[in-house]
């Protein structure tokens, strides 16, 4: 068993489904006492009776991190409730795909993602970081996506707000050098979640497990790395930073070419059979 999990606090945020849940599983099996967020409380008692059956200790928290007070009420609850805190993995997130030309009186797409992926875990990490400051030991999680890593057509939104996150971790990982406290995110490719699934063309193309994912959240924990990604990711983030022009515009074609076959054969497939 890892020492760097074993009896550690960790804080998951969405933990009652995809991979929150399946992250506070596998952290369960390896001796952590977790502490679960989300809104739904009876799929997070849920979650937390399967904990319990691995002989692990769960605390459940149920709030809307969209909202601006339920975080501070979540924080002082954590807070009250467990005086050492080791880990904070802001994993709740949202979605949205949707073109730009299709948001024009949508701006309530982007208030929403930047609430919950960039404000709720800000506010949370500015509640739990001056307690892993003063015991200079501690780790925030940050949950990001593949998306960042490369211009990603209809997320704008959703990249927006997960590029909001990164940059806020990579000024307090360079301001926390030193202290005993780490950050790190974590840039998952596609993976089959609810997330996921209300995107027919998503069918077509590789998603990993959700297991997977879960022991990508566990590797941040144990080693500690500044970024988990994977090679795909980091080239084309390479290649964006050094060609940003004819990056954006062969992955702009790429994607317009790709997304109309996978649309079509979507459409195809969802005919009914002669
Ligand atoms: N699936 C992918 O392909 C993929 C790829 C890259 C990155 N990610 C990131 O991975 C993270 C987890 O996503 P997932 O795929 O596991 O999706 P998921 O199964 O839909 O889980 C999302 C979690 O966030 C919680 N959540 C949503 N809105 C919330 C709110 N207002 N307040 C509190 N909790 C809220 C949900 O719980 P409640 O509904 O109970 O609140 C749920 O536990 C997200 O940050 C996502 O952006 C996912």
């Amino acid at each position: 068993m890892s020492n760097a999990i074993a009896g550690k606090t960790i804080v998951i945020t969405g933990a009652s489904s995809g991979i929150g849940e399946a992250t506070a599983l596998h952290l369960a099996r390896r001796g952590a006492r977790l502490c679960l967020v989300a809104r739904r409380a009876d799929e997070l008692a849920r979650v937390q009776t399967e904990i319990r059956a691995l002989r692990a200790e769960a605390w459940i928290y149920p709030t809307d991190l969209s909202k601006s007070g339920e975080v501070e009420a979540c924080a002082d609850a954590l807070l009250a409730e467990h005086p050492r805190i080791d880990v904070l993995v802001n994993n709740a997130g949202r979605s949205i795909r949707r073109p730009v030309r299709e948001s024009l009186d949508r701006i309530h797409d982007f208030e929403r993602t930047m609430d919950l992926n960039y404000f709720a875990a800000v506010r949370l990490t500015l509640r739990l970081l001056p307690g892993m400051l003063e015991r200079r030991s501690g780790q925030i999680v940050n949950v990001s996506s593949m998306s960042t890593l490369m211009p990603t057509p209809r997320f704008a939104a959703y990249v927006a707000s997960k590029s909001a996150l990164e940059g806020f971790s990579r000024t307090l990982a360079a301001e926390l050098v030193g202290s005993g406290v780490q950050v790190s995110v974590v840039n998952f490719p596609l993976v089959k979640t609810a997330m996921t699934a209300p995107t027919a063309v998503y069918r077509y193309l590789p998603q990993m497990d959700v297991d997977d994912a879960a022991e990508w959240i566990v590797r941040a924990i144990d080693k500690r790395p500044y970024r988990v990604a994977n090679r795909l990711g980091e080239a084309w983030n390479a290649a964006t930073a050094l060609l940003p022009g004819p990056t954006v515009h062969w992955t702009g074609r790429l994607f317009q070419v790709v997304g109309k076959r996978l649309q079509q054969r979507a459409e195809r497939d969802a005919r009914p059979a002669e």
